[in-house]
């Protein structure tokens, strides 16, 4: 009867049958890593007769693979990862190994994010189709909505996406946040094709709308705000590690997370989403109304990360910083209601400007207490509490009138 020691014992002897002096030298790196399993591969790379020049030389050239090598080129040291050796940024510990979790909440969001998975064909947009066709569908007004709208988002889901793969990804240096950020870069690509299926469908000049963050001043300026913080960060000599530069990336999640996607969005959506509630674009809305869902998410992640960071590193969070943090988010603010008086210059939709700037300094206050800042719009009220309902989609089956019963897992849709 056999035994799995004779079989260690053939494979030795196999190995050390075609041995060469490169093969020897390969064997004693593999060796150190697992004997038995060093034998058999270079049991399995040993030249044979029916080997072309090409599979000689595939063979070879991993005769001269340096593992050890090729294993410095990763991120971290090489030893096993303990929990407390878990950092949000400047991290020692090797960033390919996602287990055991620090932050339980950022794992927990890649997993509701993948649970939430749509795709823009799901959502019907015939009666959308009809409306904006028809002239007498929609006032100026509410057309210039729908326009200006999807021109500034168009553009501002890839300006997210490209700061967060080209600046914000190799900065987090965690592993669970890491596993969430690409899902969000996906969710992000997910939301520019949202509104290009939008775009498409509706048989809009696609350069007019596409082009528009470059034309439109409401929407240049709120691009043009955000590009400044991906400036600095996403220069390929740029690292953290010192408070200078730790605070610069404290900066771009700050503009990004908590004004970009915190802020710059809500005006917009509030519009849409207000639009589909009077039975109108429904298809648009829908569209928006998973993109708020998914957004709403982003924004929670980036504030969990920055407050991590604020506890990880308190003497980043000085009184300098507090004070750049609450001007961002006041400036996000103030180019938000700049951006609400051009989208709507008359009363719309049961809304106008003077209501959206009351819920742009509710929204502010929520997002300077998110991070521990004082609220600067003492008093302000939300005039659109049922915005906050859009949020959890569970919620809200009966919403528009193209709706899904129930949403959880991808692809399972389900429509009246
Ligand atoms: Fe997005
Ligand atoms: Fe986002």
């Amino acid at each position: 009867m056999l035994s799995w020691d004779e079989f260690d014992k053939e494979d030795t002897e196999v190995a050390a049958k075609s041995s060469s002096p490169a093969q020897a030298a390969a064997a004693a790196t593999l060796d150190k890593l697992d004997s038995a399993g060093g034998a058999a591969a270079l049991e399995a790379r040993a030249a044979t007769a029916s080997d072309s020049d090409a599979v000689k030389r595939a063979k070879a050239a991993l005769n001269d693979l340096d593992i050890a090598e090729g294993l410095a080129e990763l991120e971290g040291s090489a030893a096993r990862v303990a929990v407390d050796e878990k950092r949000m940024i400047n991290c020692r510990a090797d960033l390919n190994q996602l287990v055991p979790f620090k932050y339980d909440w950022a794992w927990q969001k890649y997993l509701d994010g993948c649970a939430n998975h749509w795709m823009p064909q799901e959502v019907n947009m015939t009666a959308d189709i009809a409306l904006w066709k028809d002239q007498d569908g929609l006032t100026d007004d509410e057309r210039r909505i729908v326009m200006r709208n999807l021109g500034f988002f168009s553009t501002a889901d890839s300006l997210v996406a490209n700061n967060l793969a080209l600046a914000v990804y190799r900065l987090i240096t965690n592993p669970e946040c890491r596993q969430y950020i690409l899902r969000q870069a996906f969710e992000e690509a997910i939301h520019t094709h949202a509104y290009q299926y939008c775009i498409e469908s509706l048989g809009m000049d696609e350069g007019e709308i596409f082009n528009m963050y470059h034309e439109i001043p409401s929407v240049a300026k709120k691009a043009a705000w955000g590009l400044k913080y991906t400036r600095a960060i996403s220069d390929p000599e740029f690292n953290t590690g010192t408070p200078e530069t730790d605070k610069e990336l404290l900066r771009n999640l700050i503009a990004y997370y908590c004004v970009l996607e915190g802020i710059f969005f809500y005006c917009g959506f509030t519009q849409i989403l207000s639009m589909g509630r009077r039975n109108k674009m429904t298809g648009v809305a829908e569209q928006f109304q998973y993109i708020l869902r998914d957004e709403s998410m982003h924004l929670n992640f980036g504030i969990d990360v920055i407050n991590q960071i604020k506890i990880e590193n308190p003497h980043l969070w000085d009184a300098a910083m507090k004070e750049e943090a609450t001007q961002m988010i006041l400036q996000g603010t103030q180019l938000e209601i700049e951006y609400a008086r051009d989208t709507m210059p008359r009363g719309v939709l049961g809304m106008n400007a003077a209501m959206m700037e009351d819920y742009l300094k509710f929204i502010a206050n929520r997002r300077l207490t998110q991070i521990g800042l004082k609220e600067e719009y003492p008093g302000t009220n939300n005039p659109f509490p049922w915005m906050s309902e859009i949020m959890d989609l569970k919620k809200e089956k009966n919403f528009f009138e193209t709706r899904v019963i129930e949403y959880q897992t991808g692809g399972a849709l389900s429509w009246d």
